[in-house]
This record gives structure tokens, sequence and C-alpha cells, in this order.
């Protein structure tokens, strides 16, 4: 080999006249009679390579049969380019081989490296390692590489310090299930691999660490989506001594941070922020995008005054109404009823603007002054469409609050590049969990309680406020965290409330319970979903785009086959014996 003296991407016309070695794979070759231009690549960028029957030393046939990511090392010299290519950024020069060296030939490829859609999102996990060969992961991947720097830095710089906590450990109540470890030595005992560092990271505030952060891998046994993996990365941070404020100024500064260095982009200065409450009301979830307007409406007071029955004894009636959604056909129509039926409505109700009336879909059931009122309070134009579902709240908000996103993104109402950064403040502290019959935690069992509720714990408790904040941008949870509960009294309390008894309460979190009696600083904290930071930074909706070796939505690492089996040695070891699937 050759032992590169440049990258791929390295030469300009500074370079010219100069004797350089390259290494690096064949992105593409060009046969032109007695001349081969051949573009070699590494992850820095391309050089063309020209071999002249006329001038090339070594074996010309042998360079006709090189293809495309065999790996090679070139000598030759740096010249200028009959005409310049101005798409790349060696683009003024060529490299006039004199000597070839083939480092590697491939096997037949699965597929064409520069086109990703050539072959299905499987396969390509299949052979990951070659996916990882593509400009568009590469860039994510070095995205996430800036961004972890950045945020190492600018914690760094104010006092924060990187801790790393055990991934054997403990079970930690996040809401999931948990992935368990089973330990060879206490047979029949299980470590769980962390959901997050939650109850360590208190437990630094205990020992004084005020300012602690951790890039970390979580891991979560749940039903996977398009932005969740079982295992995750956060940027976990934690501090004492400090309030609400605190986390949100340092958690605003480090997100204005990462965009401005990361992707150059100026976000404001302070982030608006929206009660939870309101956030559900107006955008049907609690994690809004506000990109764009289309809030949810309430109109249940029309629609009680129309002769429309069927949403007489709906709970709650809410409409959104669509700019330009006149248009829509009938098939379109359907195509919007089937989607929030998805959310569990029964159907979509719809009406048209046109000429100052309302038409189509149920406007019949509306009497003329009934519309006119609707038109002047909806602030109703010609061109709108109003789509309509009535039912309990949770559907109504669930439905219309996706539907809400569908037609803006059909209607190209959100624009490339628009970041719309948001805090969701005063969560509740509990919801009913109607299956479980019992009370869960909206953020975790360790949030406090707002001061201001805390009377109400035991009499009213589905009223009671957290001091848990999430912030969301363009309708992705980038992060969440609370203020803690410091006072073991309060933690049994809550533990209570979530039928976590004094028992169980001590099996579980024994060790947090016993820790907080020792001089445990007020403290609070925040975890950001990296991941999903770096979606966005890197403009994708598939969490897979920016992680090295993804899991797949049934949580298959395609590539090595894992989950797999193991011998029956192994589970001997363990004690673990195998009960048969049926
Ligand atoms: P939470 O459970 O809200 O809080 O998680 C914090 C953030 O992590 C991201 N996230 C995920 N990303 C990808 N795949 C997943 N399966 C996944 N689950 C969560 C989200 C989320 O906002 N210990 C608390 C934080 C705290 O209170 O300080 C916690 O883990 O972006």
């Amino acid at each position: 080999m050759f032992k590169r003296t440049h990258t791929c991407g390295e030469l300009r016309s500074n370079h010219i006249d100069k004797t350089v070695s390259l290494n690096g794979w064949i992105h593409t070759v060009r046969l032109h009679g007695q001349v081969i231009f051949i573009d070699i690549r590494d992850r820095y960028g391309k050089t063309q390579l020209v071999f002249d029957s006329e001038d090339y030393n070594g074996n010309f046939e042998q360079v006709k049969k090189i293809s495309i990511e065999d790996v090679i090392s070139v000598r030759g010299n740096v010249r200028a380019r009959g005409s310049v290519n101005p798409e790349l950024e060696t683009g003024e020069i060529e490299v006039a081989v004199d000597e070839l060296l083939i480092l590697n030939e491939t096997a037949p490829l699965p597929f064409m490296i520069n086109d990703r859609e050539s072959a299905t999102e499987d396969f390509r996990l299949k052979y990951r390692y070659l996916e990882l060969r593509t400009k568009e992961l590469q860039y994510n991947l070095d995205l996430r590489h800036r961004t972890y720097q950045v945020v190492r830095k600018y914690l760094s710089e104010n006092k924060f310090i990187e801790v790393e906590t055990p991934v054997l450990m403990k079970s930690t109540p996040e809401g999931a299930r948990d992935y368990l470890v089973p330990s060879r030595i206490h047979k029949g005992r299980f470590y769980a691999l962390p959901q997050s560092p939650q109850t360590y990271k208190q437990l630094l505030m205990v020992s004084g660490y005020d300012r602690y952060f951790q890039i970390v891998k979580c891991f979560r046994d749940e039903d996977l989506r398009a932005d969740r993996q079982p295992e995750f990365t956060q940027i976990d941070i934690e501090m004492s001594f400090i309030d609400e404020e605190d986390i949100i100024s340092y958690s605003t500064a480090l997100t204005r941070k990462v965009f401005q260095d990361v992707i150059n982009v100026e976000l404001p200065e302070t982030f608006p922020r929206i009660t939870y409450h309101d956030a559900m009301n107006t955008y049907g979830c609690d994690r809004p995008d506000l990109r764009f307007g289309i809030e949810l409406k309430d109109i249940k007071s029309y629609t009680d005054q129309s002769d429309f029955n069927a949403f007489k004894s709906a709970e709650m009636v809410k409409a959104i109404i669509v700019p330009g959604g006149s248009k829509y056909s009938r098939k379109i129509i359907d195509q919007l009823t089937d989607y929030v039926k998805t959310s569990g409505a029964k159907g979509l109700a719809w009406m048209k603007v046109q000429d100052g009336v309302l038409t189509g879909g149920i406007s019949k059931f509306f009497v003329d002054h009934l519309q006119k009122t609707m038109m002047v309070d909806m602030e109703l134009k010609d061109g709108d469409i109003i789509l309509m579902v009535g039912d309990n709240t949770d559907i109504v908000h669930a439905s219309l609050g996706a539907l809400r996103i569908n037609v803006a993104k059909r209607e190209g109402l959100i624009i490339k590049g628009d970041f719309k950064p948001v805090w969701v403040m005063d969560f509740p502290m509990f919801e009913w969990d109607e299956k479980a019959h019992r009370h869960v935690a909206m953020h975790h069992p360790f949030t406090a309680p707002n001061p201001k509720d805390i009377e109400k714990l035991n009499s009213d408790p589905l009223h009671v406020l957290s001091r848990g904040y999430d912030i969301v941008i363009n309708g992705s949870e980038i992060g969440g965290g609370s203020i803690r509960i410091h006072d073991t009294n309060v933690q049994q309390q809550v533990f209570d409330l979530l039928g976590i008894n004094k028992e169980e309460a001590q099996a579980k979190f024994g060790f947090l319970l016993e820790a907080l009696t020792y001089g445990a600083p007020p403290h609070g904290g925040i975890a950001f979903g990296l991941d999903r930071l770096i979606m966005l930074l890197a403009d994708t909706e598939n969490i897979r785009d920016v992680i090295a070796f993804p899991k797949t939505t049934s949580a298959m690492s395609l590539m090595d086959n894992s989950p797999s089996d193991v011998s029956d040695e192994q589970l001997k070891e363990l004690g673990i014996a195998l009960v048969k699937q049926k």
C-alpha cells in the first residue's frame, strides 16, 4: 500500500504538479477507450483519477477490470482538469496515476451504495456497514459527533462534571419494561439495564456533585415507533440548589448552542412556554408542533344548536379549519377519515366554505343564522374546510392532533429549516390508568408536586400539577425532566398514590429513600433524547438514520441477527431453563 499523503477530499489547484498517494474505494468507473476515469472516494470526498494507456506504466488491462467499491491505493501526479467540475470540492484537479495497487476486490454488492433507495430498509440494515458508506449516513454521524463535542464543551465550561453510572443496575421505574440481565454468580437474580440513570444522578446530588451530566445509553423494552429505539442515548443532566428556571435556562442555552454550532441555525433567545392543559386543548397533544397554526376549536356549542344528532351526546366536539381544504375530493376526505379512525375516532364530519356559505358534508344540519354565527366567530373564509370529530376528550384530541399534522404536511405548511421550540409546563402529577385501575406517574415517581397543590395530594390527586417540564421542537419531545422530591415523606406519599406500598418501595428504592434522609439538597434535572435532537439537525423522521447500528421496529439487529439463541451450556451456567412457546 502507498500510505496516503492526502485524503480523497483534500487536493486543490495548489497541489498541481505534486506527487501524491491516495487510498480509498472506487466510486465510479468511466471507460473512454484508452483513457479510464475513476472517482476514488473516502469519507472526506472524491477525487478523479486518470489512467491513460499511453502514460500508465502498469497493467492497463487490470485497471479495466476494477469495479465499484474495490479498495485501491494509487500514486500519481496532480494536474489541472481540462474542465473544472464545480460540483466536486476537488473538481479543479485530477490525479494522473502512475501506479495502482488493488488492496481488496469487493464481492458483488448487495445494493448500490450510491443509491440508498435502491434497496429496502431491512436489506440495507443487514448490510449496515455498507450503508454507512453513503454520504447521507456519514453526514448524520458527523452531525452526531459534532453534537457530542458541543454538549461536552458547553456543559464542562459551565462546571458540569461527566460521571459514568452503571449499566448493570437495579430496575428503575421510567414506565417501560426493563431489559433484564441474568446473574451467573447469583443464580435466579437479575440486573436491569438502565431505562435512564435517574436514581444514580439523584444519588450524585446527595453526594455533592451539584452539576452532573452524562451522554449515556438507555434501554427500554417498549413498543417502538419512528422516533423510538430499544437502546437510545440521552444527554442526562442534574443540578442541585436550583429551581425550574435554572434547568430551563441552561437547557435553552445548550439547545441554542447545538443548533448554532452544528447546523448554523439561530434559535430564539428564550423559548415560548405553554401549559400541558393549553397544549392539549389547542393542539390535541402535549408535544405541539408550532410551525403552523390549524388549532383545535371547540365547536360543541354550535353542533348542539344544529340538527346533527350524532354529536349531541359526545363529551367533546372539536374542529380544525384547513385553509384551501375546500378543494379536497371525496377520495381525500375518505383518506382523512380512515386516518382519524386509527386514533379511535368513529368518523370525520366536514363542511366546506364556498361563496360565503357552508356547503357539503353535514352543512345541511346547520340553519342559516347558525352558519352565519359560525362564519363570524370562527373567522371562516372561502376555500376553508372544517374537519370535525365528536367523542370523548382523549379521542378528540388524539385524532385531531394527528390530523392537523397530516393536513399541514399535505398543504405544504411545514417549511424546511424552520425550528419552533417550546417548553411544555405544568403537567399533572398523575394519570388514571383505566386498565390497571390505579394512578400512574406522568413523568416518573421522583417528580416533585407543585408546592401549591401539596394539599390536594390525598384529596384530589388528579388535579395536582407537577414540577415537570418537557422541551419540544417541531412536535418532537426532545427532552424532559423535573424538580425532584427531596423529602422522604412526600416521596412515600407519592409512592402510596402510585400503589407502591412501604415494603415494595423499600425493596425497590430503599437505597434512594435512605439517601434522601442523609442531607439531600433540593435538586432537579432533565434528559435530552440525543437521537431525536440529531434527527432534527439531520432533517430526518427516521431515528435509524442517526444511529450507526440501529434496531428494527421489532427490536432486531438484522446485521448480526440478535437477539439470538444461546447455548444450553450458557443457560445452565445461569440456572435458566427455557419454557417451550406454544
Ligand atoms: P424521559 O423518559 O422523558 O425522561 O426521557 C428523556 C428523553 O429521552 C428520549 N427518549 C427516547 N428516545 C429514543 N427512543 C426511546 N425509546 C426514548 N425514550 C425516551 C425523549 C425523552 O424526552 N430520567 C428522566 C429524565 C429526568 O427526569 O431528568 C427520563 O428519562 O427525547
